[in-house]
């Protein structure tokens, strides 16, 4: 697993940072209100059981699933594969993901909980990867920024593996001929 990448690009040491810094602004911003977290599977669920561990509030947690069918171009259709089951009306909802590149799975996500009358609907993502961006948007959390790079780990898979590497890295050429 580890041998397979080229180099690293978010430490374990890196991470619990992250964690730590996100979790504290996420605690101190929802004192007093009530708190949906909504991860995005997969991708965004280590992520998420980390984060929760670290933030001392009665918040309510849930998943949805949204895939991505990509054909020849980089523009995929989505479908959701699994709705959530909270009901978050009056709710102020924080959907967490592992990285937000081209922005259109957020989107599909954001529209569908504004239309269930949420009363606030933010973003907190572990990467933020800018240079991918389709459709504009600014998550109000971000763990750390990268370029214009395929990561892989602590969520983020290639062909749904290295989704349990402990840190963020490249793959290395080799790979991607297998
Ligand atoms: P988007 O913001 O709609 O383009 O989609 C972001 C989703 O694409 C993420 O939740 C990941 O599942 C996937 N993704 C984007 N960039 C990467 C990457 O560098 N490595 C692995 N998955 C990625
Ligand atoms: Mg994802």
């Amino acid at each position: 697993m580890m041998k397979d990448l080229e180099k690293v690009l978010v430490t374990e040491a890196e991470i619990t940072e992250i964690i730590n810094r996100v979790s504290a602004r996420i605690e101190k911003d929802y004192k007093g209100k009530d708190l949906v977290m909504i991860g995005i599977l997969k991708g965004g669920a280590p992520f998420m059981m980390d984060l929760i561990k670290k933030i001392n509030l009665a918040l309510i947690i849930d998943f949805i699933r949204v895939e991505s069918y990509f054909g020849g171009t980089t523009q995929g259709e989505l479908v959701f594969r699994k709705d959530i089951e909270v009901d978050i009306t009056n709710k102020h909802v924080l959907i967490v993901d592992d990285i937000i590149d081209s922005s259109r799975t957020l989107k599909m996500v954001i529209d569908l909980f504004k239309k269930r009358n949420a009363s606030s609907i933010e973003v907190c993502t572990l990467l933020d990867k800018p240079s991918g961006r389709v459709i504009d948007y600014t998550p109000k959390y971000i763990g750390t920024t990268i370029g214009n790079e395929f990561v892989v780990g602590y969520g983020l898979d290639y062909y749904e593996k290295y989704r349990n590497l402990p840190v963020i890295g490249v793959l290395k050429e080799e790979v991607y001929k297998k």
